[in-house]
């Protein structure tokens, strides 16, 4: 019941209301992965029954493809889409610039690639995941299993020669194993507190041999909602800077929602 629900929660759906509106009839929709993203997929269903909404979706991961067929959105593959007019996805922080850091749910690999694939991306973020400069939240760097210590090992070494506060790197694990991405890779998180130059950082990062993608984006995002818990939202655009506030009440026919945990 979505009177239930906690602020935060509430900001993410409210969030999510909204920019599922940018979606029209006929489109092909990225769907990104995590909790926001994941009300955003029931949002996309609910107008998929409400409205005969005909869209197309590709999922950023199996598990956002599995919700999407799950609430009723006809999912295919990149390949088969090609193109996409937008992908609508979560953050993990968003800076003044609107670039972001994002695969604290694994999937930023994908994600960059459906996002990149699209004329517009979207992101929707409760108002925690704003901050004036990227790397509190740790990056994630996504890379594949063969030699990964060496890999870990050289990002370290890397990292001496870059502007950042932090250095330490975990490799992420999963109830003892290593956690593993749809690809099958494992992720590197870098603990870097502060990156004062995230465009070059991603550039210098994704030049090691054994590292496929960083969880940097930059200069992708094209307009960031961000919901709070009474029910405002606020769409900031990246490239006119323009800010549109408004409100989005939930009513009772929200009630199909329940608390998504990912
Ligand atoms: C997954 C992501 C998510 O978008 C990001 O982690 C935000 O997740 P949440 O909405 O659960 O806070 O990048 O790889």
């Amino acid at each position: 019941m979505t009177q239930d629900l906690s602020p935060i929660e509430k900001a993410k759906l409210v969030a999510s209301k909204r920019a599922v509106d940018f979606v029209e009839s006929g489109m092909k929709v990225g769907l990104g992965t995590g909790s926001t993203a994941a009300w955003m997929v029931r949002c996309l269903g609910e107008r998929v029954h409400r409205e005969g909404l005909r869209i197309k979706g590709v999922p950023t991961s199996s598990r956002t493809a599995d919700l999407a067929r799950e609430v009723g959105i006809e999912v295919i593959s990149l390949d088969e889409a090609k193109w996409l007019d937008l992908t609508i996805d979560g953050t993990d922080e968003f800076d003044p610039e609107l670039n972001l850091i994002k695969g604290g749910g694994g999937a930023h690999l994908w994600e960059k690639i459906v996002a990149t694939a699209s004329d517009r991306m979207v992101v929707i973020a409760d108002v925690s995941k704003q901050v004036e400069a990227l790397g509190a939240f740790p990056l994630p760097v996504e890379v594949i299993p063969f030699g990964w210590q060496t890999t870990k090992a050289l990002i370290e070494e890397t990292l001496e020669s870059l502007d950042v506060l932090g250095r330490e790197c975990v490799l992420r694990g999963d109830h003892g194993a290593p956690f593993r991405t749809d690809e099958g890779n494992f992720i590197i998180d870098l603990h870097l507190k502060r990156i004062a130059n995230p465009r070059r950082f991603s550039l210098v990062i994704n030049q090691i041999p054994g590292v496929v993608e960083n969880g940097l984006f930059i200069d992708i995002c094209d307009a960031v909602v961000i919901g709070h818990g009474d029910g405002r939202v606020e769409v900031r655009d990246a490239s006119s800077g323009e800010i549109e506030e408004g409100r989005i009440e939930i009513g009772d026919g929200d009630n199909l929602f329940t608390d998504i945990s990912d």
